[in-house]
């Protein structure tokens, strides 16, 4: 049925400007004994009229204005319009009525409404067509944000900075310089001084500085005792959103209360994680808005509970927030995540007991060393660097439903934390668990598609699917940007490969017959038919570390005669470990898997099979350490010493590492085959690098051999041929003379024409880096062709070909250059410079180093470029 898919889509405008339409809008007033609106309309230049919708108010109430900000934060809103009134006015004790005012006096400043005695509601006045910005600081002992709104040839500043909760100096109010800086390296040659106004800590005073129009916001840095002292980037503050369920609750900045946009909600009850009943709190909607609850700040209701119809969610935001996560295999299994929300840190997940029947709780430590290959450490009482929070995070038992954790931690550098140990609180060994931290600066993993269009001479990128999954938030994010009309789409079984030369990229010999449709492929399907050239749309499910993982998918796109063609596939490098398979099968068994963590599902491709043989075998398949014994008598890779019995392809990560047919199926022998399978670290403490594969027939039983898994790198060169030869008889001459298998062999299909009789090729071999050296010396890479070889003799264009060969390319001097000088460092492996995956064929090498971020934001320039 097509019902499902309008579920899952959700169409996602990201960077969409809150309050677009300025000339009105409406903001809540609520206190104990007053409540309504004020709205706030755009008459003339500059001129606003507020006016006044009360449910409820008492009939002394006056307007007062004030040169202060007052964040929304439920929890001490008395107080802080209280602190706002202490500060100078605009105007004050004017009735309730149709009011004109300036915009330059209004935007973010306060209005309060009371009597001299009381105060009964106040709210911080944003104009939607000044955008808000702000930079954050936390910098012992000061932290907080600085608000920033540029008026027409000012800028206005509302600062709250705070001393941290333990500070020891004497609490006065400090004020500190401060400067809008270029840069925040040099930020002792500031220029941009502010004329003599100070900021306090402990103050929301908001400061006024005439600065001209053309003042550039790049950074702010503020100064103590005439030296820097912290320097932060200044960016546009975004609305933020949380949904469980059909609640949607937006806010839009830290000065106006939460609205419920979703299903109509008579109260919200909000737990701190769904098994703690006794912290349920109940809260009331005042029209559309829950004025109790705040999205922004350090009392954020995010990844808390909330309970609808006595069934029980999480509230995941739906925005990106930097984050970190750890996956955990034994004998708890499940995904932590921290979250970096820029007044705390949250920690959200799920955790399952592998063993126990009983729920538990267990104490959390996040630590800034790396989590060791053996035994957990013990930091409880003696790491001082670390961050703990205690008994927070539940541990399922073995058949519950599972259930989100949540933890609340103080603000502390999350790109500085390596490791998270959970103390299981166990009276036996092991008594805890520890894994290594991915950190995700932009709290997302991402793996993308360029479909292009191969012809002999070009391979041009048509369209391009980027899928971005947020660990904290349990949802994909799926970008889709597309250069032509496209008809139709399918999904194939294998990613492409250009080590098949038997028919083109986009061919069933090379990507697989078409795959049944995965769930993923209608919303996929429905954007790249009939969305816009570009659009972003949310998926509510994993589609990358999760059990419907896209990774290693082809998409074949069409319309009318055209077809395109691409792979899902990380950015970044991939860790590949290769399995040569020879004797009385031939092939190879070959895994790769994200390097950055090891807990993404591995991509295995194999190609086994029977000379003389068309016969479809089924093979057991197994990952074995072998040392002293035979292959046959080796004990299957079991690292965690888990139980073979409770093992099956529904519960994979109960798995001895090592039993792969139980949790993947056999293998068959004949074609070329690809799938995924979790659970099977490439790299890392519990790797199978250097372990053996053993075969054995499912009808006798008998072993047939073990092979041992070596890690692989790419090299990548050009090599000039005439061009009177086939890609496949190319293919096999370059097997031939350099001792590879074809597997280990990608030509490009597309070449380049030289001269009238001349190709050039883009060829990347697969090998052990020791032998790639040795490769790349029987191959002249500067002269694309093996040394022992003639200069080829290409035709007409010779002499100006012949100043182009002596300059060598990019990829070319990378690639050879790399190989030779650090063949045993295996961090800077070569693999990013397969072409297939890049945007660009003539792309340097990816370093191992970059960043996620900075990896999409090259993505993304390629999108809209
Ligand atoms: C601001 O910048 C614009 C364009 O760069 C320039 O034309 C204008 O003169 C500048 N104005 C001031 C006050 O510097
Ligand atoms: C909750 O129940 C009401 C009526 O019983 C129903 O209309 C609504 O859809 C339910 N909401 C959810 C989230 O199940
Ligand atoms: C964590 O990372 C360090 C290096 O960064 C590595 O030596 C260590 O083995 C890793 N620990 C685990 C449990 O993977
Ligand atoms: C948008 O897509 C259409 C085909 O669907 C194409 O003709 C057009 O050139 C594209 N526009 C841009 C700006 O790429
Ligand atoms: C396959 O057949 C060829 C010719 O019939 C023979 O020379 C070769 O030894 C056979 N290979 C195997 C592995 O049986
Ligand atoms: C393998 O055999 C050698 C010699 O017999 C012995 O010294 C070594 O300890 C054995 N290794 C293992 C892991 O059993
Ligand atoms: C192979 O092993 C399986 C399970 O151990 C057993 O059921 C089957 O009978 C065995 N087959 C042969 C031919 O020994
Ligand atoms: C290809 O062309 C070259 C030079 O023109 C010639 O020497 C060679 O024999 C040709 N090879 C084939 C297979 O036709």
């Amino acid at each position: 049925m097509r019902r499902a898919a309008p579920l899952l889509l959700l169409l996602y405008l990201t960077g969409a400007a809150v309050n677009a339409d300025d000339s009105a809008f409406t903001i809540p007033l609520y206190g104990e004994k007053l409540k309504g609106f004020v709205t706030v309309e755009n008459v003339a230049d500059d001129q606003y009229v507020l006016s006044f919708k009360m449910d409820e108010m008492p009939d002394d109430t006056r307007l007062s204005l004030h040169m202060s900000s007052a964040p929304y934060d439920s929890g001490v809103m008395p107080e802080n319009c209280r602190r706002a009134r202490k500060t100078p006015h605009i105007f004050r004790n004017q009735p309730i009525e149709d009011t004109t005012v300036q915009g330059s006096q209004l935007s973010g400043h306060t209005l309060i409404l009371g009597t001299p005695e009381s105060i009964y509601a106040c709210t911080t006045v944003i104009l939607g067509s000044q955008p808000l910005m702000a930079a954050s600081f936390h910098e012992d002992p000061i932290q907080g944000p600085i608000h920033i709104i540029r008026l027409k040839d000012k800028v206005r500043i509302l600062p709250d900075l705070k001393y941290i909760p333990h500070y020891e100096g004497t609490i006065g109010v400090e004020f500190i310089d401060w400067a809008f800086v270029e840069s925040c390296e040099n930020a002792q040659n500031s220029n941009q001084n502010a004329v003599g106004m100070e900021l306090g800590v402990d103050s929301r005073a908001t400061l006024t500085i005439e600065t001209g129009v053309n003042i550039s916001l790049f950074n702010f840095q503020i100064f103590r005792n005439g030296k820097p002292f912290a320097c932060s980037p200044i960016v546009n503050v975004e609305r933020r959103s949380i949904k469980a369920a059909g609640l949607k609750l937006v806010q839009p900045h830290y000065y106006v209360a939460a609205r419920n946009v979703g299903d109509k909600m008579d109260q919200l009850k909000i737990r701190e994680d769904c098994l703690d009943v006794a912290t349920e709190t109940p809260h009331s909607p005042f029209h559309d808005y829950f004025p109790t609850v705040s999205i922004f700040g350090p009392d954020t209701i995010m990844f808390k509970s909330v309970v609808l119809n006595t069934t029980c969610h999480a509230l995941r935001p739906t925005f990106p927030l930097p984050s970190a996560m750890v996956n955990f295999f034994h004998p708890t299994v499940g995904r932590l995540v921290l979250v970096d929300t820029d007044d705390r840190i949250i920690l959200t997940g799920n955790l399952r007991s592998l063993t126990d029947k009983d729920a538990a709780r267990a104490t959390v430590q996040i630590s800034p060393k790396p989590a060791p290959s053996e035994e957990c450490p013990l930091y409880l009482d003696d790491c001082t660097d670390c961050f703990t929070v205690p008994d927070a995070a539940i541990i399922v038992g073995k058949d519950d439903d599972a259930v989100s954790l949540i933890g609340v931690l103080p603000y502390f550098k999350l790109s500085e934390m390596r490791s998270v140990i959970v103390d299981l609180q166990w009276t036996e060994e092991p008594f805890r668990v520890c894994a290594n931290l991915t950190y995700l600066p932009g709290g997302a993993l991402q793996v993308s598609l360029a479909a292009r269009r191969y012809t002999p001479v070009s391979s041009k990128t048509m369209a391009t699917v980027v899928v971005l999954e947020y660990p904290a938030n349990e949802y994909s994010e799926v970008v889709v940007n597309k250069r032509a009309e496209i008809s139709a789409v399918e999904a194939h079984a294998r990613p492409v490969d250009m080590a098949v030369t038997s028919g083109p990229p986009c061919g069933d010999q090379n990507i697989g017959s078409k795959a049944r449709a995965p769930q993923w492929l209608q919303i996929i399907d429905a954007v790249i038919k009939h969305g816009k050239n570009t659009s972003t749309y949310v998926v509510d499910d994993m589609l990358i570390s999760g059990a419907n993982s896209l990774l290693g998918t082809s998409l074949l796109l069409s319309h009318e005669s055209d077809y395109y063609c691409g792979t899902f596939r990380f950015p970044q490098e991939t860790n590949r470990l290769v399995a040569k398979i020879d004797g009385e099968l031939t092939g190879y068994v070959q895994m790769s898997q994200y390097a950055m963590t090891g807990d993404i599902p591995t991509e295995v491709s194999y190609s086994i099979t029977r000379p003389n043989s068309t016969e479809t075998e089924f093979l057991q398949w197994e990952i074995v350490s072998v040392t002293n014994e035979t292959c046959e008598e080796a004990e299957v890779f079991n690292p965690f010493k888990v139980e073979s019995t409770v093992c099956s392809d529904e519960k994979p990560s109960q798995c001895a590492i090592g039993d792969l047919s139980t949790k993947a199926g056999d293998i068959t022998t004949g074609r070329k085959q690809h799938l995924s399978v979790i659970n099977l670290p490439v790299s890392g403490v519990r790797s199978v690098r250097d372990k053996m594969v053993r075969l054995s027939s499912t009808t006798t039983n008998e072993t047939i051999g073990c092979y041992r898994l070596l890690l692989m790198e790419d090299a990548t060169f050009t090599w000039m041929v005439y061009s009177n030869q086939s890609l496949i008889a190319l293919q096999s001459l370059m097997a031939q003379r350099l001792h590879l298998e074809h597997f280990q062999i990608a030509l490009e299909y597309n070449r380049e024409l030289v001269g009238g009789r001349c190709s050039s090729y883009r060829v990347t071999v697969l090998e052990s880096n020791e032998r790639l050296a040795d490769i790349l010396f029987i191959f002249d890479v500067e002269n694309k062709k093996f040394r022992e070889d003639a200069e080829l003799i290409c035709g007409k264009q010779e002499e100006l070909t012949s100043s182009t060969t002596t300059t060598v390319g990019p990829t070319t001097t990378t690639a050879s250059s790399k190989a030779y000088l650090t063949p045993s460092d295996t961090s800077t492996s070569t693999s990013g410079a397969t072409t297939k995956s890049s945007t660009t064929t003539s792309q340097q090498p990816v370093k191992s180093s970059r960043s996620s971020s900075i990896a999409l934001g090259i993505l993304l320039c390629a999108l809209y470029w």
